[in-house]
């Protein structure tokens, strides 16, 4: 079978559509993480992705009769550019049905390939039975996403590519990210046709991991749910076709969480300038997970990096969360005294480090809770802050890996606080650089109490604060005297109708 593979990847047509895509050093990261990282840069492909190679092959290599009659396909993603894209390029008709739900944005992209697009269904299944039906209706060719032979085939000439420009030194282990499992089936047949000695591993998304379950099932199985995180990848039971490859040519399956795809999002984008989509980098994500569980080093490690058809708009979520999954934020509740001067003391105790978040609200006349991100390095660093916190004597709970308190709490710490006396609530534009915050609380912090406090990094030039701070009247000269003498710009918001409505 892998002998037919590398037959029809030697013979795959892609190049009229495609581009051989560079197999880039990444550079920082593999200072990092001390092994040679290449990343296959499918994200430069014309659609920005690797999908165009797969469907071209398969579309050039139709019959007369079947170009006359036209294609289909059902997709929501990358494969619809796809076929839309190889289709214009040979001048066949094509059809895409997606659901109904499908964003304007990727409706516009297939229809400006000149895609006709026809919307159907809620879900990609109902859109994929309707084109099952249009088919045999109207006699199209159907353009499957992953399951074709050509289609794998056409996806394989990565592994070609790679083959030829890797340079010095021998490849120790290829990466690929699996949904339906067409560029995995292709790459492995290639790759242990040619070259057995070459670990090939699949890496797939924690809540769409069909291949894993399907290898320890020993056969195909439908997972019940499909995390749609990486979207590219959310496929719910391995394909028939690629199956046959994959249950026996890939060494090893990993799965990885939405953070760690994030912080290989991140990655990518150190070392590329690129923004990778979410499956695009879970083959990232992987190779970093199993340096960290095989203590790998001095390996030369090839990565394929298979799309950037990101929305913008998710970039917020993707850089919020990569930081956790890079291990390099620690997210803890912790109980302090309600009382002035003991913020002030909370922070001198976590010295020089960088306070990514900082969330607190007056509760009761004795204890306050404070919600607080803390950038580390490594996530032993996190256990050691947690120890030494502890070893103080605060009472702190670690919050690092909740997600209620990730995805939600942090944006909610709060509520009214009709004790606070005398509170006053001000807006300031806070010097992004360490040692800022506690130029703020050493001028205030030990005057009057503060009863509020809302901080998340953002990146910005400037950090907003949002700031309560109980002064009585007598007090207010001393008090401006005092933010003069600081010099942050601020803003007296205890006017502020949203004050009253959630905070005062
Ligand atoms: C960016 C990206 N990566 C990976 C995949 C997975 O490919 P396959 O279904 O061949 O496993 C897809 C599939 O659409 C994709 O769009």
């Amino acid at each position: 079978m892998l002998e037919s593979y590398v037959k029809k990847i030697l013979n795959a047509k892609v190049y009229e559509a495609a581009i051989e895509t560079p197999l880039d050093e990444a550079t920082s990261l593999s200072r990092r993480l001390n092994n040679r990282i290449l990343i296959k840069r499918e994200d430069l492909q014309p659609v920005f992705s690797f999908k165009l190679r797969g469907a071209y092959n398969m579309i050039a290599n139709l019959s007369e009769a079947q170009r006359q009659a036209g294609v289909i396909c059902a997709s929501a993603g990358n494969h619809a550019q796809g076929v839309a894209q190889a289709a214009k390029l040979l001048g066949i008709k094509a059809v895409i049905v997606m659901p109904v739900t499908t964003p304007e944005i990727k409706v516009s992209s297939v229809r400006a390939r000149g895609g006709k697009v026809v919307l159907h269904g809620d879900s990609f299944d109902e859109a994929y039975a309707h084109a099952s039906k249009l088919q045999e209706d109207k006699g199209y060719t159907f353009v499957h996403p992953y399951d074709a032979p050509d289609v794998i085939a056409g996806q394989g000439t990565i592994a070609r590519e790679i083959l030829h420009q890797y340079g010095p030194g021998e490849i120790d282990a290829i990466f690929m990210p699996v949904g339906g499992g067409g560029l995995a089936a292709g790459v492995a047949a290639y790759i242990k046709y040619l070259r057995p000695e070459i670990k090939v591993i699949a890496v797939e998304y924690e809540e769409s991991a069909c291949l894993a379950a399907a290898r320890a099932a020993g056969k195909r199985t439908t997972l019940k749910e499909v995390g749609l995180f990486a979207d590219g990848i959310a496929v719910a039971q391995i394909g028939k076709e690629t199956f046959k490859v994959l249950k026996e040519h890939v060494d090893e399956c990993i799965t990885v969480s939405a953070d760690e795809i994030c912080a290989a999002i991140k990655d990518v984008f150190d070392d590329t300038r690129s923004v990778a989509e979410p499956a695009g980098a879970t083959s990232i994500a992987g190779m970093k997970k199993w340096v960290e569980q095989n203590s790998a080093e001095g390996k030369t490690l090839v990565t394929i990096c298979s799309g950037a058809n990101m929305n913008f708009d998710r970039l917020r979520y993707v850089a919020e969360r990569a930081d956790v999954g890079e291990h390099q934020e620690a997210i803890f509740a912790v109980t302090i005294p309600e009382k002035p001067g003991s913020f002030k003391r909370f922070i001198s105790h976590i010295g020089k480090r960088a306070v990514t978040e900082f969330n607190y609200r007056y509760n009761d006349s004795q204890q306050a809770q404070i919600f607080v991100g803390l950038k580390i390095s490594a996530d032993s660093e996190r256990a050691d802050l947690l120890q030494r916190l502890t070893d103080d004597g605060y009472d702190v709970l670690d919050l690092t890996f909740n997600e209620v308190a990730k995805g939600h709490v942090r944006h909610m710490v709060g509520g009214h606080a009709p004790q606070a006396q005398d509170e006053r609530l001000f807006r300031f534009e806070f010097p992004e650089r360490p040692g800022a915050l506690m130029k703020f609380l050493s001028a205030l912090g030990g005057h009057w109490n503060i009863s509020l406090f809302h901080y998340r990094n953002h990146g910005a030039a400037y950090g907003r604060v949002l700031c309560g701070i109980q002064v009585p009247d007598k007090d207010l000269k001393a008090f401006y005297a005092k933010l003069k003498d600081l010099g942050y710009r601020y803003w007296d918001e205890s006017d502020n109708p949203v004050y009253d409505a959630f905070l005062s």
